[in-house]
């Protein structure tokens, strides 16, 4: 392999999901999906799996309602911060760290579900398809998964790359600052995948930026029927695939996904032979 001098190496930069304080700061009090998820989590008839649970914006207020849920996600840092809080709390630990195109749970789930655009960190189909069937792997028969995925539309694609876009702000507490999540994108419309260099800044009260945090992710998004298929070749029974929290038909591309995939009654059914929906 040819080596790079160390003077042209591109410096990686972290992850977001490396410093969950932040994220925190920025998303901890974000609601707007929380009603949709304990109406999941209230009429599932049996256990709850969140996959890229994070630091438990959606699981801590899922526990919180005496759902009985559990959550795993990979990265550690994200992980361990939930697990402060449910300490905190006097909850045992209901997370573990784990990659979702490969995990084994113990237990088997009436609903897994993966707020929040989670599922776009599946880069690759054969990633997306080996998450699919593991969660699949994972449902009772007749159990659930529910992906929420903001809709790629052509407004989406048209925004100019390299221009910072704001995300989210709030105060910091700590520091009195107010800390602003800014992200400057690379978009590739064929390979559906987006990279992100994300700006955390924070902003003193002069209105100054008094210090930068640079980290670095993608995500790659799906279209309805390349969903449906991603079902189908991962073994669920049936789907629909949904526009908005409100349960209303997938017609605009600004509305959000909500795609729920069935695990059949009978189990039956492991993956893709053929153009019959075996699952
Ligand atoms: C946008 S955050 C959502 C966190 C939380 N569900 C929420 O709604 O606030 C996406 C999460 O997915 C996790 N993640 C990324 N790739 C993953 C993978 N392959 N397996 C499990 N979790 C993953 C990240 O670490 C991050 O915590």
């Amino acid at each position: 392999m040819k080596k790079i001098p160390t003077h042209k190496r591109k410096k990686l930069k972290p992850s977001p999901y490396d410093a969950p304080e932040l994220y925190d700061l920025l998303f901890e009090t974000l609601d707007f999906d929380i009603p949709y998820w304990l109406k999941v989590a209230g009429e599932a008839e049996g256990p709850l799996l969140e996959l890229g649970c994070g630091t438990g914006r959606v699981l801590m207020r899922l526990l919180e309602a005496g759902a009985e849920a559990d959550g795993l996600d990979s990265s550690a840092p994200m992980i361990e911060r939930f697990r402060a809080k449910a300490r905190a709390k006097g909850w045992e630990n209901r997370a573990v760290v784990a990659d979702m195109r490969e995990f084994a749970m113990p237990s088997r789930y009436a609903r897994i579900i993966c707020p929040f655009n989670g599922f776009a960190h599946c880069e690759t189909t054969d990633d997306q398809v080996r998450a699919l069937r593991c969660c699949r792997d994972h449902l009772k028969p007749g159990g659930a998964l529910i992906l929420h995925m903001s809709y790629p539309g052509p407004k989406y694609w048209a925004e100019p790359d390299g221009v910072p876009v704001f995300e989210a702000e709030a105060k910091d507490p700590s520091t009195g600052r107010t800390i602003q999540m800014w992200d400057t994108r690379t978009k590739d419309p064929v390979a559906q995948i987006q990279q992100s260099e994300v700006e955390i800044r924070e902003v003193n009260e002069n209105g100054q930026t008094a210090a930068s945090h640079w980290f670095a992710t993608s995500q790659r998004w799906v279209y309805r029927y390349e969903l449906e298929l991603l079902f189908r070749a991962a073994g669920f029974g049936r789907w629909t695939i949904l526009g908005g929290f409100d349960g209303k038909p997938l017609t605009d591309p600004e509305d959000q996904m909500i795609a729920w995939a069935w695990r059949s009654q009978s189990g039956i059914g492991r993956g893709y032979r053929g153009i019959r929906n075996r699952g």
